[in-house]
């Protein structure tokens, strides 16, 4: 088995993506995690871009214990004098020097020609050499640069003591195919090449970026570049956690690889490095996304509930979550249902669970994600109204700043619709006269609450209420996403015991 090392970027390439920056004390959390996570080398920043990222290396150098620490350098004396003052401290220091070698930056960029890049790349990896052993070489948007210039580079980085030599997609303009033969080609003619590990480097900018890095390693590459939550420049770089996924998931294309990544932190860092750089990893983000083990379809949870893998790649365990999640909605199906509330302590009868299911449908209706708050509202609310007198059929209020409210309320009484118009101080008071024209009741409203269930905006409420009728007070509950349905709803529920007495 060939091991392929893991080279995280978070705190350099991540730390790019903008709006993406921390604070060197935040950078060391992070470093303190990635070491936990196991990956090989950290990229802990580019020294000379400021005093802050040249702190956040130097003391990253002094913690880091198991892996390389790695400075960034561009091919300028400063940059490399400064990226080796902040490695001093490190057990295992790397510099990472980069020049750009495609003909397009050349043109633009420097206005220079082959071989004084060269000259220049040349000369900064034997001044990076004085400061550290450990030298990896970039050509900047290698996949756009001519293949003879960028052989003769990588012979040349390699002659000058480059152990790794980066194969950056630094536009993300490569296609999987594209990345294969180029690391093949290099291989087959860079002749020293069996000197240094290949390294991939891909951005994500047609959203490639880890199928090239899984290329580039099928094709030789043993090294690769990767940020926690994919976050870097522009769309982002290759992501860490679904490369190290894909590669255990796929044991039949990679069982000849293995890398040192402890896959159950991977869900803590990705939600570190959320929270520090206030980046919200997108739900549906592979492995760690809100939604990557979540399921609402009825016929996904169905089948997830008999046997996990019909619907699953990947055990949530092995990243570090607790367990896959049904979440019940509108598609979820009874056999979902009756399970949550089963784990909720409900045990309902046949026809307690039905009718519990269609009241539940109806709130999916209207709500998009039902929690377990929510449910217990739904099926305390079934139980309690085992045989009701009065049943809720239908209302409608018409209220605002210029009318007074009023309310027509239908509620059904054995098979009968019976109707009951009135108007009131307010859309709940007009429907509470309403009901009361129904019924016949002469009650007092005592006392009146209304709680959200759970948050968002599509909410269920919860009315609570207390009415007095002759000398005993009656108490009522409803729910619902819509307010002044929980209040009739939680009237018509006192009502009934009330004519239950
Ligand atoms: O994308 C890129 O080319 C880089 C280099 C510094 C390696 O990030
Ligand atoms: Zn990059």
């Amino acid at each position: 088995m060939e091991k392929i090392l893991i080279f995280d970027t978070t705190l350099r390439d991540g730390e790019q993506a903008p709006g993406a920056s921390m604070t060197s004390f935040q950078k060391l959390e992070v470093a303190c995690q990635l070491e936990k996570l196991g990956v090989d080398i950290i990229e802990a920043g580019f020294p000379i871009a400021s005093p802050d990222d040249f702190a956040a290396v130097k003391e990253a150098a002094k913690l880091i214990k198991r892996g390389s620490v790695c400075a960034l350098a561009r091919c300028i004396d400063k940059d490399i004098e400064r990226a080796g003052q902040s490695l001093k401290k490190a057990r295992h220091p790397r510099i990472h020097l980069f020049l750009a070698t495609s003909k397009i930056h050349l043109k633009y960029k420097f206005k220079k020609a082959e071989d004084e890049i060269a000259t220049i790349a040349r000369n900064s990896i034997r001044k990076a050499k004085k400061f550290c052993s450990d030298i990896e070489f970039s050509p900047e948007d290698a996949t756009r640069t001519e293949k003879d210039f960028l052989f003769r580079m990588i012979e040349m980085a390699i002659n000058e003591g480059a152990h790794t030599i980066n194969i950056p997609d630094t536009v993300g303009y490569s296609y999987p195919q594209e990345i294969y033969s180029l690391i093949t080609d290099i291989r087959n003619n860079v002749p020293n090449i069996g000197k240094a590990v290949i390294a991939i480097h891909c951005h994500n900018d047609l959203g490639l970026a880890t199928a090239n890095s899984l290329s580039a390693v099928l094709a030789g590459a043993r090294q690769v570049h990767c940020t926690i939550n994919g976050i870097g420049e522009r769309a982002g770089n290759a992501s860490l956690e679904e490369i190290v996924m894909a590669m255990k998931t796929r044991k039949d294309v990679f069982g000849n690889f293995y890398n040192g990544i402890n896959t159950k932190e991977i869900y803590r860092t990705s939600r570190l490095v959320s929270k520090l750089t206030d980046f919200v990893v997108a739900p549906n983000k592979a492995i760690v996304g809100r939604n990557a083990f979540a399921h609402e379809s009825g016929i996904h949870q169905d089948a997830i509930l008999k046997k996990r893998i019909t619907y699953e790649i990947m055990d949530p365990h092995d990243v570090g979550i607790a367990s896959s999640q049904l979440i019940l909605g509108k598609h979820s199906g009874r056999h979902a249902f009756r399970d949550r509330l089963k784990e909720l302590g409900f045990n309902l009868n046949d026809q307690q669970l039905n009718k519990a299911f269609l009241r539940f449908k109806e709130v999916a209706d209207k709500k998009k994600d039902i929690y377990d708050d929510d449910l217990r509202i739904i099926v305390e609310d079934e139980i309690r109204s085992v045989k009701p007198i009065w049943r809720l059929r239908s209302f409608e209020v018409n209220s605002g700043t210029r009318i007074k409210p009023k309310a027509e309320v239908v509620l059904l009484k054995g098979s009968k619709d019976i109707p009951g118009v009135s108007s009131g101080d307010g859309p709940v008071d007009a429907c509470f006269k309403a009901i009361d024209k129904i019924t016949g009741y002469k009650a007092k409203l005592e006392d009146f609450r209304l709680e959200a269930v759970t948050s968002g905006k599509d909410a269920l409420g919860q009315v609570s209420l207390k009415l007095k009728v002759k000398n005993s007070i009656i108490s009522g509950r409803g729910a619902s996403t819509d307010i002044v349905e929980a209040a009739v709803k939680a009237y018509i529920d006192a009502a009934n015991k009330i004519g239950s007495k």
